[in-house]
């Protein structure tokens, strides 16, 4: 029988929380909804849902919703240890370009757990985003 491995059991608590938070998309335009989970370097877990606006480019996507909440809620110091996403139907997808940018700022040893084309991918953050930008 394959071993439940920590990482494993990790991606499980993160995706039952993104998905719990997926209901509360507010995705009118694309019907495209999407959870994401993050949990920090102090262990806790913070999650949030993609919300559309009707001027297209406003839209916040999940991870980034998710992310600026830790961020607002325990401060600067926030650092990202891993982020799950999730959408509403189950197709393959990882984190936008601008999210990986927010994500790498936060967390750029972070691991990113997305659905895959040959089921759960995790990936570092530093695979994700090679070169991200960096201003210190
Ligand atoms: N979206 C996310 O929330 N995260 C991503 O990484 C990709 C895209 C959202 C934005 C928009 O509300 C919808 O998915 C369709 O692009």
């Amino acid at each position: 029988m394959a071993k439940n491995s920590s990482a494993d059991k990790l991606r499980t608590r993160l995706v039952e929380a993104a998905l719990g938070t997926m209901k509360n998309a507010y995705a009118p335009y694309s019907g495209f909804k999407v959870g994401a989970a993050l949990l920090t370097s102090s262990g806790a877990i913070f999650t949030g849902c993609n919300v559309e606006n009707a001027s297209y480019g406003l839209t916040n996507c999940a991870e980034r919703t998710a992310i600026f909440s830790a961020a607002a809620f325990l401060g600067p110091k926030m650092k990202i240890r891993a982020l799950a996403i999730v959408n509403s139907r189950s197709i393959p997808f990882s984190p936008c370009g601008a999210c990986r940018q927010v994500i790498y700022e936060f967390g750029p040893k972070a691991t990113v757990f997305f659905p895959g084309t040959d089921g759960w991918q995790a990936m570092p953050i530093e695979e994700l985003l090679p070169e991200g930008f960096r201003l210190k």
